[in-house]
């Protein structure tokens, strides 16, 4: 049997060609599902409202094939609307990354988007510099190409509610849509109010003696010419190791997935993607919730049993099933984040206790925004914690997993090594998330547990394994290895510059002549977090790094940070950037990366003896040259 696809995307249908409606296409660009929600639920509440259009939603990867194909089909758009989201550095979605860069980097056009009505919703978090860049971008230069803006750009922040956001902006938008969409024969009239059904998937109990045995849902098998978010790769844990000391009060893990015969290839600076595991404990908290046996063995379909589609033309089977509800619950549910108003809705409809619903409808109404904001995102709670707080409510699992927990979404790591030292293997340095939420539990993070807790094939036949794929990124050593460069990664922010200096020192050994290298690290205490302390001071024995500079932040009276050693060394550092080096910075998006930017503008600024604009036009161009690139979360 084929291995099914783990994500399973919207198709675009054209059912709805040429019937003389009028056609919105709704595009999405979305990495964890939620710009794809927003636009399932608006084409859904519009399919209600105007019978005389037709709503197409386009994953805007699947658009086109390429290029010319992208242009061909967007000069025939008369009206679009985009949920774009920006993600790490001001970038695109995995599947936005294609149109962004033909949209924004192709060749100029213009006014050839005449014929387009267009609304753009952005997705993303204010507390990050590049705040909704993708949309806004977008937003512009449609309006630039000839586009007619109908509505705003709506700035959806995830540090907030973005639900709250999206609701806004859409509010915006139906009186625009009224005035287009509305067949002017109809009567006119108040439209009657819309209730978002609560979509449902159909599921299937199977009778079994041995469910654990049946279990066939992760049959995964290698061997897929290309490897990506849909066709992950089965991969071991061969090596898990610690790389804080006892002395330290949190935890870094060193692990090695092994990809030897699996066709799964990297390159130095590129991304892994792993699909993680709940744990045990989680798994059986949400099984008592719910209500359910572990064994309970059901597959879980999209489609009615003639296979009509339900509900929802575009929901699609969210997992391969049959398999057992502990499997569902342990690989697919994100069961730790805090649940959405329409999953606290779709939990209020299957509330037996009349004061229960009420109450959750109430946290996912206008009126009791504050509150939900307070009690649910504010203390992060997670859907386990507010299901504890309502008994009653008991989804039925086609619900549960259509409109209560979303997906558990693969986690991204900066690949520690490099393939010309392990080309077998690929490293994750992973630094354990653990922290006390405000309403005072202990939040384990999904796969930094999973990752310190994994048993190495070192230790145990039946190790374990997770499917990953990998995420080429752009942040990569210059190809004249002789150009000099500066890296900055304090924490895990190392990871990369493991991968690039044993790329140097294979590249020494070969003969090659490298440039200078200076890298900046920062940790607490170096008897603590100094992690992989040994291999970097080789790495300035072997010479395949010129210097070592480490800021200790919690050694001395007074904080040390990267930025402050950056400071010390402005003019090594101006020199390197003016003999055409490249700079390198990984790690915190929200504060290091922002800081060492300002320092970094500062130095410039300074030695270059510049004005303040036009030492931020340089440290731009720098940026445009692929000469200071930056790998930030
Ligand atoms: P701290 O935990 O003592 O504040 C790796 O996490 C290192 O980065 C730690 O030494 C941490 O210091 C430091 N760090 C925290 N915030 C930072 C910031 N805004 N800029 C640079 N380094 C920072």
């Amino acid at each position: 049997e084929p291995p099914k696809p783990l994500v399973v995307r919207t198709q675009p249908t054209d059912a709805e060609a040429d019937d003389g409606k009028k056609k919105v296409i709704i595009f999405f660009g979305t990495q964890t599902g939620t710009a794809e929600g927003f636009a399932k639920s608006l084409a859904d509440e519009a399919k209600a409202r105007y019978s005389d259009a037709s709503f197409k939603i386009v994953d805007l990867d699947e658009y086109a094939a390429d290029d010319e194909e992208y242009e061909e089909k967007m000069k025939k758009e008369t009206l679009a609307l985009f949920f774009l989201a920006t993600y790490g550095d001001g970038e695109p979605t995995d599947n936005a990354a294609r149109f962004y860069k033909w949209f924004t980097e192709g060749k100029e056009r213009e006014s050839w988007l005449e014929k387009l009505q267009f609304a753009v919703f952005g997705l993303g978090n204010r507390q990050y510099e590049h705040f909704n860049k993708v949309a806004k971008v977008v937003d512009e230069m449609l309006a630039d190409q000839g586009g007619k803006r109908i509505i705003p750009l709506g700035l959806g922040d995830d540090d907030r509610c973005i639900e709250d956001d999206f609701t806004a902006w859409r509010d915006l938008l139906w009186p625009e849509l009224d005035k287009l969409l509305q067949d002017e024969n109809s009567v006119s009239g108040p439209i009657t109010p819309y209730t978002a059904a609560i979509p449902e998937y159909r599921v299937v109990f199977i009778k079994s003696e041995d469910a654990a045995h049946l279990d066939k849902s992760w049959t995964l098998a290698n061997g897929h010419a290309v490897h990506d978010i849909q066709h992950p790769c089965r991969a071991n844990v061969v090596v898990r190791r610690e790389l804080h000391t006892p002395a330290s009060d949190r935890s870094c893990t060193h692990l090695e997935f092994d990809i030897a015969g699996t066709g799964l290839a990297y390159e130095t600076g590129d991304h892994v993607g792993v699909f993680t595991e709940n744990c045990i404990e989680v798994v059986e908290e949400a099984e008592r919730l719910l209500g359910y046996s572990p064994d309970t063995y059901f597959s879980i379909h999209a489609d009615k049993e003639d296979g009509t589609p339900l509900g929802r033309a575009t929901l699609s089977p969210p997992f391969p099933s049959p398999c057992t509800l502990r499997t569902a619950l342990t690989r697919y549910a994100d069961l730790l984040n805090s649940p959405k108003k329409s999953a606290l809705l779709a939990l209020a409809a299957h509330a037996s206790e009349p004061c229960e619903a009420e109450r959750l409808k109430f946290l996912a109404s206008p009126a009791g925004k504050d509150e939900y904001s307070q009690w649910v995102v504010s203390s992060q709670r997670s859907l386990l914690e507010v299901m504890a707080e309502f008994p009653s409510a008991k989804p039925p699992l086609g619900v549960f997993f259509a409109a209560i927990a979303p997906l558990l979404q693969p986690r991204y790591y900066s690949i520690s090594s490099s393939p010309s030292m392990a080309p077998t293997r690929i490293h994750v340095t992973c630094a354990l998330v653990h922290e006390k939420t405000p309403a005072g539990r202990i939040h384990r993070g999904v796969c930094s547990t999973w990752m310190k807790n994994s048993v190495p094939l070192k230790e145990s036949q039946e190790c374990s394994w997770a499917p990953i794929f990998v995420r080429q990124s752009n942040f990569k050593l210059p190809t004249n290895p002789s150009l000099p460069i500066i890296m900055i990664g304090p924490g895990t922010g190392l990871a990369p510059f493991r991968g690039f200096l044993q790329e140097r020192l294979a590249l020494k050994e070969a003969g090659e002549k490298l440039g200078r290298s200076i890298l900046f690290f920062g940790c607490r205490n170096r008897k603590m977090d100094f992690i992989y302390e040994e291999e970097f001071n080789n790495f300035v024995e072997t010479g395949a790094l010129s210097e070592l500079t480490i800021a200790f932040s919690r050694e001395g009276p007074t904080k040390e940070y990267v930025q402050h050693k950056l400071t010390e060394k402005a003019s090594d550092v101006w020199n390197i950037i003016s003999e055409g080096g490249y700079v390198y910075v990984c790690g915190d998006a929200k504060g290091m990366a922002r800081d060492v930017h300002r320092v970094l503008h500062t130095i410039v600024q300074e030695q270059g003896s510049l004005d303040s604009s036009k030492a931020e036009s340089f440290v731009k161009s720098l940026q445009m040259e692929g000469r200071y690139l930056r790998d930030v979360w």
